[in-house]
């Protein structure tokens, strides 16, 4: 069974991965009792917007709201920011992206690129 709740991390961007600025970037993420990673969420909070750039569930824990719980903690810091989410999807997420509220942004999509926001 998950215990959640009890795995929430925030922690700051130490990964090194040249084309994020660690000064805007977030993640957040969920480990397992051995403290594997199993859902996590990558977001940058620029100027205007927050860039929502990764979300990503192991398969063994997708369809049990961790996800949303990623994307809503977004929404929160989105709310208390007074920005909004801003990210690019693909067909097979974005029914998952619909129920969290988000909306297209661009008419010009194609089935693997499709812009979206909060
Ligand atoms: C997309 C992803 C993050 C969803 O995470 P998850 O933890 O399985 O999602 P949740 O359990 O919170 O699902 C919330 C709702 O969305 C639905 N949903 C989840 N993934 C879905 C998908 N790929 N397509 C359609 N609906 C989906 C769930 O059925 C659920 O609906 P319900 O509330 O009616 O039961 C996960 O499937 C994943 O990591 N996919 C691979 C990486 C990826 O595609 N990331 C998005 C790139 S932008």
């Amino acid at each position: 069974m998950c215990k959640c709740n009890d795995l929430y991390f925030r922690e700051r961007f130490e990964t090194p991965r040249p084309y994020f600025d660690p000064t805007t970037t977030e993640k957040l993420s969920y480990r397992d009792e051995k403290g594997n990673e199993i859902a996590s969420v990558l977001f940058h909070v620029l100027e205007r917007e927050i860039r929502l750039s990764e979300i990503w569930v192991s398969p063994d824990y997708r369809k049990k709201g961790l996800g949303s719980r990623l994307v809503r903690a977004v929404q929160t810091v989105s709310r208390a920011t007074g920005k909004k989410i801003t990210a690019t999807t693909h067909k097979g997420a974005i029914n998952f992206f619909f129920k969290l509220g988000f909306e297209i942004s661009d008419d010009q999509f194609t089935d693997s690129a499709i812009d979206i926001e909060w």
